[in-house]
């Protein structure tokens, strides 16, 4: 039998996890779960760079943990765990941080961003973020992550880091990580509920699979649309288009033919639709809530799981660590 190639994904444990996770990534790690050597984590040591409080950071990575269960991680077949019980990966990037470079650094789009957006905040853990970033996937020796846009960069510098370590050492200590993007029936964009764009946590613009369904209801019942269609089979404006995509996702094809017939023939009423598309979010996001309502109750549970998949971790990552120590000469002549 051949050995399942390994793939890899994390997730900060700041905020809730949307509808936008849940399609764009979440339910893509489920079915991989069966055919890949799966590991997900969360990145609580990333999360530092921002400085929370310690409640609020302990009450993150439970709610994460809760709700990769509620969806249907499986602990018995993914590797699920949590960055800090996991020493061996702040060891490799001490080593990796020897070979990263100050230019290459600074000249990272996220470190751009971040250092304009909190100028007072400007550490050297948001400088070499990559340089975690990367050896949280290569300890793994991981063959693939499944990332969103925004994290290519970041994906790109791994790999960057994994071939310089391997032509330093002149060994292939670590396979080259690839980006894994679901192929294009899989790949579901969900926008957001202000008109434009993507859904995003830090666009205020979401839906989490928390929300309880009255907050689900005003949400979508304040979405922005325009003032309605006035010519028959007029095309839409993205702010409608958007309610349509989202009631493509979570509702039945009757509904969404039935709303897109009154749209092409002037008869729409968004009040209608709005009400429609809320309950039908909650239909889809309410099981899901409840299980997660559930597990958040049940901390034996979260800590055996959390327990299970630091050891399953640990023993992945202090493989790739023994041989890169014995690789850049920490192995004793005496
Ligand atoms: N940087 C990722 C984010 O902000 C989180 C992350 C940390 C990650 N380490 C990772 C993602 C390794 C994939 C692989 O979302």
């Amino acid at each position: 039998m051949t050995k399942k190639p390994t793939v890899l994904s994390g997730i900060r444990p700041t905020g809730y996890l949307h509808l936008g996770n849940y399609f764009g990534a979440v339910r893509n790690f489920l079915r991989m779960q069966d055919d890949f050597n799966c590991f997900f984590f969360i990145a609580d040591i990333h999360s530092l760079t921002t400085h929370p409080t310690p409640d609020n950071l302990q009450a993150g990575v439970k709610q994460v943990l809760a709700e990769y269960l509620a969806c249907g991680i499986d602990p018995e077949k993914a590797t699920i765990y949590i960055q800090s019980d996991v020493p061996e990966v702040t060891e490799l990037y001490t080593i990796l941080n020897m070979n990263a470079y100050l230019g290459e650094l600074e000249r990272t789009t996220s470190f751009k961003d971040k250092a304009r957006k909190q100028p007072d905040n400007v550490n050297a853990g948001l400088l070499t973020y990559p340089v975690l970033m990367a050896s949280d996937i290569i300890i793994h020796r991981a063959n693939f992550v499944p990332v969103g846009k925004d994290q290519e960069q970041n994906l790109e510098m791994a790999r960057k880091f994994a071939k310089r370590f391997n032509r330093m050492y002149k060994k292939e200590v670590f396979p080259i990580p690839q980006s894994y993007t679901f192929d294009g029936k899989d790949m579901i964009k969900v926008p957001g509920l202000d008109g434009s764009g993507k859904m995003g946590k830090s666009e205020g613009n979401a839906i989490n699979l928390y929300e309880d369904p009255k907050s689900i209801r005003k949400k979508v019942m304040r979405a922005v649309t325009d003032a309605g269609p006035t010519e028959m089979n007029q095309e839409k404006p993205e702010t409608v288009q958007n309610l349509f995509t989202l009631m493509e996702i979570v509702s039945k094809p009757e509904t969404v033919a039935h709303f897109d017939e009154l749209y092409n023939n002037c008869e729409i009423r968004y009040g209608d639709m709005k009400k429609q598309l809320a309950e039908d979010i909650i239909s889809y996001t309410s099981p899901i809530r409840d299980r997660i309502i559930d597990i958040l109750k049940n901390d034996e549970y979260l800590a055996k799981v959390a327990k299970m998949g630091a050891e399953k971790a640990r023993e992945s990552a202090s493989k790739t660590l023994a041989e890169v120590k014995k690789v850049v000469g920490f192995k004793r002549l005496f």
